[in-house]
């Protein structure tokens, strides 16, 4: 049996995406019908970067798993400056069910999975979000149903690590996905080629512009995150000018459909990237997605396990 890691949206397919949201909405509506995962589970979670949302949500789904969550934070293991990626993870695959890294490069994740038979989870690098993305797509479809055939609309910083999930998580849920950016921060073209390549499959579609107003017609979900992402600090102000049209207001919302759902992966800087009146309005979903890390991750966590048979599948079927 063969490891599956979860690095980038891509690596579930479709059902698969499926099914780990199916096991989320049934372990939030009762936490206590799935049991414990058998056996001792320890769980590594590196932080390079900080985190409110994904460090509480995998410590408390870690724990609410029967395990427990060793977080590591930046300067207190050897990994990455003492030794490297490959030799921490020959050691820890021995040690731990699971490892969780939030962190900078996707080529470091890639390193960690390639030397682990424990699964690598990605809990934010400077590419992609995908943890993020399950509990974003897990709370469109309890408030909105079925995902394939809704269109969900990204606008701001269209070259980081959220609108390239949204990109490739949206198509592989069969969503129609645009995404709206300025010049120069618009997604790289190999995600563009990775997403329409699953939507040919699923019968999503990828558009990119540089037209808020195409991204927003009538789009079902309106989604933005931050204009500066953690290591872009020192671009601020001039990130601050750059996406000022990109905004998500009442104008922006007056251009989607009729109660479309709004989405932040927060932390929100309110009147940036959006305003105080949406993000705590009546459309605004904010809060049930960041609860939904918690039950999404949970269920990431223990489909991946029993997928890599390092956990009892009884417990998760
Ligand atoms: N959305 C998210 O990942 O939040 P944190 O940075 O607080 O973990
Ligand atoms: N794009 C943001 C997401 C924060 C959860 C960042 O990388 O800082």
């Amino acid at each position: 049996m063969s490891t599956r890691h979860f690095l980038s949206d891509l690596d579930l397919a479709p059902e698969e995406l499926d099914r780990v949201l199916t096991l989320a909405a049934r372990m939030k509506a009762d936490p206590y019908a799935i049991r414990a995962l058998a056996g001792p589970q320890t769980a590594a979670v590196f932080f390079d970067k900080t985190s409110t949302r994904t460090r509480f949500s995998f410590s408390a789904g870690i724990s609410a798993l029967g395990g427990s969550p060793l977080v590591i934070n930046p300067g207190e293991s050897q990994l990455g400056h003492k030794e490297s990626i490959a030799d921490t993870a020959r050691v820890l695959e021995r040690m731990v069910s699971v490892i969780i890294w939030r962190t900078y490069a996707q080529s470091g994740l890639e390193e960690m999975a390639a030397h682990s038979a424990a699964p690598v989870i990605n809990a934010l690098s400077d590419d992609y979000h995908p943890c993020q993305l399950l509990a974003d797509l897990l709370t469109v479809r309890e408030q909105l149903g079925e995902l394939s055939g809704r269109s969900l609309a990204y606008l701001g910083d269209a070259a980081n690590n959220m609108a390239n999930s949204y990109l490739l998580a949206g198509v592989n849920a069969g969503m129609h996905v645009r995404i709206a950016g300025p010049d120069g921060h618009r997604p790289d073209p190999a995600i563009v080629a990775a997403a329409e390549e699953r939507a040919a499959v699923t019968g999503g579609s990828a558009t990119i512009t540089a037209d808020p107003a195409v991204a927003l017609a009538d789009a079902d979900v309106v989604a933005t995150d931050t204009w500066v992402s953690m290591g872009q600090e020192e671009e601020k102000e001039q990130r601050l000018r750059l996406f000022g049209d990109y905004r998500v207001d009442a104008a922006a919302m007056a251009q989607a459909a009729e109660g479309a759902l709004v989405l932040h992966c927060l932390p929100a800087y309110r009147g940036v990237e959006i305003t105080g009146e949406v993000i705590d309005g009546p459309q605004s979903a904010v809060w049930d997605e960041a609860e939904n890390r918690l039950h999404a991750q949970k269920a990431l966590m223990a489909w991946l396990l029993v997928e890599s048979g390092r956990a009892d599948e009884q417990t998760v079927s």
